[in-house]
């Protein structure tokens, strides 16, 4: 398997040295492996935003490195590198939006890196294409729903042909459809284009497939594990802060009512069949 990006021994604190010095990542080690969908949850405040703007090198570690697609995010010769490999997508859809058309602010980012004309509307093509916003082209991104301009945000950093998005909390603002038009894009970009994802989310069950999640508290990673094994440790969970997603926690709350479950809970299906059993 190999490492799309690695944490080594990361630490990180803001306004370091100063009276309001606020440590967010203590001697974090964490390797993203390419090609996986990978959710990482957190209480507010764990370090979840902290670590995500180290993978393309928008904050540097203090102790510590991280090496992305090869380059170390230390090493200003090669930024550009890391950040056309790692694309960030945030929570707000208006902050990230450039220009009033469509088509122009996804062509943006490339136009920047100097990409040649004919090649920009090729991204532009594949980008709106990716995200379902073909017919969007020319319309302005200001009047669209809230899960439609983050799917514009998503095309945005697409067009630099990025192998991995990491995305903060980018459905925190949508509403149940926008969240779930968001994510299916993000799925099928993962499964289809190969992409490597990195998921933060409070919604515990945008994590529930993912490859593996990783949990984050006080800056350091508590658990890294698939969703089974997050999930089924209650203990964990309750030390994080975290809200098992809501079919497992009924699984929990009936177990602890006494219930006895001849398997471990883990899909609507398997409730039913093991509640059908016990009627
Ligand atoms: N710009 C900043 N200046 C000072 N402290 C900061 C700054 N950004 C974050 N922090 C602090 O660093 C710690 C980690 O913050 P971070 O934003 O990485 O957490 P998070 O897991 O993303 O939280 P949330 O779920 O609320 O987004 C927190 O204690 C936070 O208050
Ligand atoms: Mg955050």
């Amino acid at each position: 398997m190999s490492e799309a990006i690695i944490f080594e021994n990361v630490s990180y604190t803001y306004n370091d040295g100063e009276e309001n010095a606020v440590k967010a990542l203590r001697d974090v080690s964490l390797s993203v492996h390419e090609g996986e969908f990978l959710a990482l949850v957190g209480r507010n405040g764990s370090g979840k935003s902290t670590l995500a703007k180290m993978m393309n090198g928008l904050i540097l570690p203090d102790k510590g490195k991280v090496v992305s697609f090869g380059y170390d995010t230390q090493n200003k010769d090669t930024i550009f590198e890391v950040r056309k490999r790692v694309g960030l997508v945030f929570q707000n859809p208006d902050n990230q939006m450039v220009a009033s058309i469509v088509e122009e602010d996804i062509a943006f980012g490339p136009e920047n890196l100097g990409v040649k004309r004919e090649e920009i509307i090729e991204r532009v093509d594949f980008a709106l294409k990716s995200v379902g916003m073909e017919e969007y082209r020319k319309s302005t991104p200001f009047k669209m729903s809230g899960g439609q301009k983050q799917r514009i945000a998503i095309a945005g950093v697409l067009a630099m042909l990025p192998k991995a998005l990491v995305l903060d909390e980018s459905t925190a603002m949508l509403d149940p459809k926008g969240r779930k038009e968001v994510l299916d894009v993000v799925k099928k970009l993962n499964k289809e284009e190969g992409i490597t994802v990195v998921l933060i989310t409070h919604y515990m069950e945008e994590a529930l497939d993912s490859d593996r999640i990783a949990v984050m508290d006080n800056g350091k990673i508590l658990k890294e594990g698939t969703p089974k094994d997050i999930f089924c440790d209650y203990e964990l969970i309750d030390k994080a802060g975290l809200k098992l997603p809501t079919l497992l926690n009924i699984a929990r709350r009936l177990k602890e009512e006494g219930v006895k479950f001849n398997r471990e809970i883990f899909s609507e299906e398997e409730l039913i069949e093991e509640l059908c059993q016990l009627l």
